[in-house]
């Protein structure tokens, strides 16, 4: 028996089966290289769902994790501490032009616990306005993700993960992702407030058309429902931006973050624009472990790293060479690519994505069948133009291979 083979034994004795049973068990990693419980090795460009921003083990995070934590681990709210100070300026200073963006942070642990903060604002909003009565109406994307806790799952728009769950305790009207007009008739007087993707990512890394959020922007000013942006994979570096929304020349009122900000330690953020900023007063809202001082400092370090490293640059530009790698090449399984920096999507002409992502992983490459025509690749913003050549001159074999696969099945 394989150690993976125990491990799976193991796994699904002692975990909930909510996850199914994974194929590999990841024992170590190294930039951009990963290796499993048998000492299988992998060239990993999924990051962990477009988490690891700086790969694995870099040594801008494990030093900062290790300093940090052998000084102070955990404070809880009740103390504050420089690390968070310093990431929320750090975060109003990217968000900013030439100053600090006039934003307040608020930190979470997670994407889901983002987007529970921003509704939770968005209703105390409407609430101290005295219109949460008028204003009941959540406006979100079909087929969005927002997360797994009961808020964010009531306006994730797809219906397989969300309605075993209903009913919630927001009204949500869903709208085709990229229809400005859909989005128009939705968010009417009655909104108050549009959620939405700047790219949906976990529906396939599929963009809208040009202009989308800066017509969301338009529809959100003129209805006085609020915008939230959540950018919590399309943010920190992943398209090449900073932030998404900036490239759009858009301003969200509120804006969520998680996944990259921390490069693998748990952390999520959500920032609330001008006025926004300070409706969740005293005693609202609150997490212990969130502003946690070790993944503060992971995501500083992640943060310097990007700057001082170019980062933005060389995801734009291993983003460039990997789209138009894969757009070159010529197969049957293969439609084309889709997607912008290290955010894409191979797309394929039939549902192969679960054989393509095994043939990959055959091949020694993590990628992730995101649907079952779709292949995304969310690789850490450390990618190199060799470990790029590497995936694009192995993957017409790849393709082959799962051909085969679903040829013999
Ligand atoms: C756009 C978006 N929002 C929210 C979430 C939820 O984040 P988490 O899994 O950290 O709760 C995700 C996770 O994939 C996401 O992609």
């Amino acid at each position: 028996m394989s150690a993976t083979d125990v491990l799976q034994k193991r796994f699904a004795a002692a975990l909930m089966p909510n996850y199914g049973l994974p194929t590999v068990a990841l024992a170590r990693g190294q930039g951009l290289q990963v290796w499993d419980a048998d000492g299988r090795e992998y060239l990993d460009l999924f990051a962990g769902i477009a988490v690891s921003a700086l790969g694995h083990a870099h040594p801008a995070l494990t030093g900062a994790v290790t300093q940090q934590v052998t000084k102070l681990a955990h404070t809880s709210n009740l103390f504050m501490h420089e690390p968070g100070i310093e990431l929320a300026e750090r975060l109003l200073a990217l968000l900013g032009g030439d100053g600090p963006a006039d934003a307040r942070v608020f930190f979470a642990n997670s994407g889901t616990e983002a987007n529970e903060a921003a509704i939770k604002l968005v209703r105390r909003h409407w609430e101290k306005q005295g219109q949460q009565e008028t204003r009941p109406v959540y406006v979100a994307t079909e087929n969005g993700f927002h997360g797994r806790t009961m808020g964010a799952l009531a306006l994730t728009g797809k219906a397989s993960i969300r309605e075993p769950f209903a009913p919630f305790g927001i009204d949500v009207r869903f709208v085709p992702f990229g229809d400005a007009d859909a989005l128009r008739a939705a968010a009417g007087p009655d909104c108050a407030a549009v959620f939405v993707e700047p790219c949906q990512g976990e529906a396939g890394v599929i963009p809208p058309p040009p202009g989308y959020l800066r017509a969301a922007r338009e529809i959100c000013d003129a209805s006085g429902a609020l915008l939230v942006v959540d950018e919590i994979q399309s943010g920190i570096g992943r398209t090449g931006h900073w932030f998404a929304h900036q490239a759009e020349g858009v301003t969200p009122d509120v804006l969520t973050l998680a996944k990259g900000l921390g490069g693998g330690l748990p952390i999520g953020a959500c920032v609330g624009f001008g006025p926004y900023g300070a409706v969740l007063g005293r005693g609202d809202h609150g997490s212990t472990f969130g502003a946690n001082p070790v993944s503060c400092a992971a995501a500083l370090a992640v943060l310097t790293t990007i700057e001082s490293d170019g980062l933005l640059a060389n995801a734009a530009a291993a983003g460039t060479q990997l789209a138009s790698g894969i757009g070159a090449m010529s197969h049957p399984l293969l439609a084309g690519v889709r997607g912008q920096g290290l955010w894409l999507a191979a797309i394929l002409t039939e549902p192969a994505a679960v054989a393509v992502e095994a043939a990959a992983r055959r091949a020694g490459f993590l990628v992730n069948a995101v649907q079952p025509d779709a292949i995304r690749l969310a690789p850490p913003l450390v990618i190199s133009p060799g470990e790029v050549r590497l995936f694009l001159d192995a993957l017409p074999a790849i393709l082959e291979n799962a051909a085969t696969a679903r040829g013999a099945s």
